[in-house]
Order: C-alpha cells, then structure tokens, then sequence
C-alpha cells in the first residue's frame, strides 16, 4: 500500500535518506526543507522548499502546498548541533536549539495536524543525548537540553494526539556519519533511516510515546 510521507529537514543526512527509502519503496513522499539539493532533486517525490522550521510563517505554507490530502507518515527531522561545553555555555546558543530542535516540532506538527486522521503516525528525530539517565559525559548543553525538552514535547503530543488514534514516536537514529557529526559515526545514513522506518512501521496505539533506537532498543528518558 502506498502510503503519503512528509519528510521535514529532507535536503541532506538522515532526511534524505528518509526520502530516498520511502520512495524506493513505492510511497508518496513530500520533502520540505529550507533549500533543495541536487541529490533531493533526484528523488522522484514532491519538494517543499522555503520552510525553515524556526519561521512560524514558512511553516504555515507547508499545508497549503502538499498535492496530497491526508499524511499518513510525518517525519520531524530537522536539527542543528553546535557543540559546546561548560562553562563556554552561550544563552543565544541554547535559545536557538529551543527553537529549532524543540520548537521546531511543535510549529510543524501543529501547523500539519489537520492533516493527520486516524492510523497517521508521527516520527519526531531526537536523539539519545537527550536522555538524563544516559547523560554520563556532560557537554553540549544546548543540543542536550533541546532535546531533553523535545522528548517531553513529543510524550506530551502522544497522549493528546491518541484520541485521534495518531501515534507518535521519539526517533533515536543512532551515531550517525552525516554533516552534524563531521563525518564521524557508527553507521550510515541509510542504515539510521532503515531501523527508523523499521521502528515507524511497528508503531501503534500501544507504543505511542515511545523513545526509540534505530535498532528497536526502547530507551530511557
Ligand atoms: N547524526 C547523528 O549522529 C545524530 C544522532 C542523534 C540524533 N540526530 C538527529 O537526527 C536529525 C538529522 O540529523 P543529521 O545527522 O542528518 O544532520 P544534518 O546532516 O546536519 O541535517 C540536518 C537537517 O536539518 C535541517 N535543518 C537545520 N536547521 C533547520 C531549520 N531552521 N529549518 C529547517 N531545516 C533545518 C538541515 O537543513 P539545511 O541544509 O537547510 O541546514 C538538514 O536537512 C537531527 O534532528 C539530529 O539532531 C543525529
């Protein structure tokens, strides 16, 4: 069955590879994102430029330009990761990831929920460094709290959005080699997007709110 997905942040890394792997696999696939890049231009799908999700406003377009009327996958993939550590800790810096990693989310879903209906699923990309309980190192204050704040945005979401029967799941995609993590990593991004599109399949009703390795490890909060 061929389904609709709306992939945010789909211009590089692990959005694109969302992109490529859902269109491959016979889905219609929008791709929203700032700027495209030739290699998202090569993907057979639809393409949704001109969205940063900090732009309340942008974010409002996304709507009125999809060819499709219901989405049964959104994924929420766009973030940004610039490193720092204590007690070089900027406000700007930490007020910015807010904006995109957390704030982000919330304009895209909020902005796309009247497209969703019963059986819709939704992906929001977080990331283990998130987690309090798994927090042994410390630094990156601002991607850390981003994302601590996204996983409660994203558990919060889950039990408001269950009476519509709309699961939602926290994506961990594993260390992976893209842009944010210079080239360093464990695994491609093909693979991250394998496991995530693995882990969107198996959510239901019984697993919203769930946070989520790329491999199917639940993870702590
Ligand atoms: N790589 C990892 O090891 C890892 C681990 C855990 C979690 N994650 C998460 O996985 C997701 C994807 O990361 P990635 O590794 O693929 O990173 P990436 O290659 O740097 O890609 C980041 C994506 O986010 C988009 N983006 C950033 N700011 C945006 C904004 N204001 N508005 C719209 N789009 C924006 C970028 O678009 P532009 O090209 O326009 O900047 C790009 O498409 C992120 O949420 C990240 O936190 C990654």
């Amino acid at each position: 069955m061929s389904l609709n997905v709306v992939v945010i942040g789909a211009n590089r890394g692990i959005g694109l590879e969302f992109c490529k792997q859902y269109v491959s696999s016979g889905n219609h696939v929008t791709a929203v994102c700032r700027q495209a890049s030739s290699e998202l231009n090569a993907i057979n799908c639809d393409v949704i430029e001109n969205i940063d999700v900090t732009d309340q406003a942008s974010v409002n377009t996304i709507a009125e330009q999809l060819n499709i009327k219901h989405i049964d996958i959104l994924i929420h993939n766009s973030g940004i990761l610039h490193s720092d550590s204590y007690p070089n800790v900027s406000l700007d810096e930490m007020k910015l990831h807010f904006d995109v990693n957390t704030l982000g989310p919330l304009r895209t879903i909020q902005a796309l929920e009247s497209r969703l209906k019963a059986g819709s699923k939704v992906g929001i990309v977080s990331s283990r460094v998130g987690s309090i309980d798994d927090n042994t190192s410390s630094n990156n204050y601002a991607y850390r709290v981003s994302k601590t704040a996204v996983n409660m945005l994203g558990k919060c979401l889950s039990i408001d959005l269950a009476p519509k029967k709309i699961a939602l799941a926290l994506l961990h995609p594993g260390y992976v080699r893209t842009d944010m993590t210079h080239g360093n990593g464990l695994i491609e991004a093909d693979e991250a997007a394998v496991g995530l599109i693995t882990q969107m399949q198996k959510l239901d009703m019984s697993s919203t709110g769930m946070f989520v390795h790329t491999s199917g490890e639940r993870l702590t909060w």
